[in-house]
């Protein structure tokens, strides 16, 4: 499983050449947020089929 906090930081530092906001920041905290807030109301959907 990968969190949210590491699939958004592992974003920024590679998809966008960036430097990820530190674990526990304000900034983080609020892209999460953001993200989360995004799913609200949909389905849990992991995908791929049951072996
Ligand atoms: C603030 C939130 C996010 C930002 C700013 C962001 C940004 C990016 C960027 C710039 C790329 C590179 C795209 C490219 O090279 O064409 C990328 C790739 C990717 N991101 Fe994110 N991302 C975010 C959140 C997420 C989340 C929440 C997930 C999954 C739950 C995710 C999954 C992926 C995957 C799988 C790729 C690789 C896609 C590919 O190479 O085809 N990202 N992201």
């Amino acid at each position: 499983m990968i969190a949210l906090e590491d699939q958004i930081r592992g974003c920024i530092a590679g998809g966008l050449q960036g430097k990820p906001p530190a674990y526990g920041s304000e900034q983080l905290t609020q892209l999460v947020s953001y993200v989360t807030s995004l799913s609200q109301g949909k389905p849990l959907d992991m995908g791929g089929k049951p072996q």
